[in-house]
This record gives C-alpha cells, sequence and structure tokens, in this order.
C-alpha cells in the first residue's frame, strides 16, 4: 500500500474497520485475549482511516505499524492451533 496516496489509504483502513466490526471476525473466538486483539485491529485501522483523511503523514505511519503490528500478534497467538 502506497502511504503517501491518503485516498487509498482511507478506503483500505476504513474497509478493514468494517471487517474488524463483522460478527464473523469477532465470533470467531468469545474469549478475552481474542477479543482484546480485535479490538486493538479496530482501533488501528479507525486511527489509519482518520489519519489518512487528515493527511498527517507521521500519524499514518505510525497507525499503518500498529496495525500490521496487530495482524501478526492475533496471527501468533490464534493460528496453527496454538490456543484452542
Ligand atoms: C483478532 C485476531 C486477528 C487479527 C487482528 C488479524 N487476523 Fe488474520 N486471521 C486470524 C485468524 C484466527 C485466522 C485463521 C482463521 C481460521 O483458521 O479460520 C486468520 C487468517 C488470516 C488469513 C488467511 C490465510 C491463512 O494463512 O490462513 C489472512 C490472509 C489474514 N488472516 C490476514 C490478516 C491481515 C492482513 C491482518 C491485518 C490487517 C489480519 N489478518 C489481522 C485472526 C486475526
Amino acid at each position: 500500500m502506497a502511504l503517501a496516496d491518503y485516498k487509498a489509504v482511507e478506503g483500505h483502513a476504513t474497509a478493514l474497520r468494517g471487517i474488524s466490526r463483522a460478527d464473523e471476525f469477532l465470533n470467531f473466538r468469545r474469549d478475552e485475549e481474542y477479543q482484546f486483539q480485535a479490538r486493538v485491529f479496530q482501533r488501528s485501522a479507525t486511527r489509519l482511516a482518520e489519519a489518512a483523511r487528515g493527511k498527517n503523514a507521521d500519524a499514518v505511519l505510525l497507525s499503518y505499524l500498529d496495525l500490521s503490528a496487530s495482524c501478526v500478534r492475533c496471527h501468533q497467538t490464534f493460528r496453527a492451533g496454538k490456543i484452542d
């Protein structure tokens, strides 16, 4: 994703935030840890969309890194049957 293309970043972030609110995503696991990770993801997507709307390059970069970290963290915890 080209970080300088604010319109595109905002569009992607809004789509991701939509996913993060979908029942299927949120109900994948009901436990506290998953719900926490899902909320972190949702918040980063919201911040990324806001940063892109405000054309704030530093905030875009920071929230993008937060978002990427939240993808990896949740996968590390919940995929490959590490927690069942
Ligand atoms: C709150 C937890 C959580 C977050 C945050 C999350 N994922 Fe996932 N993701 C999962 C789980 C759980 C699966 C496995 C689903 C299953 O086994 O049915 C998955 C599967 C996937 C897959 C399917 C491919 C595969 O190897 O199984 C992709 C692609 C993916 N995630 C991308 C992302 C990206 C990109 C982000 C961040 C923008 C992200 N995910 C954020 C929990 C999360």
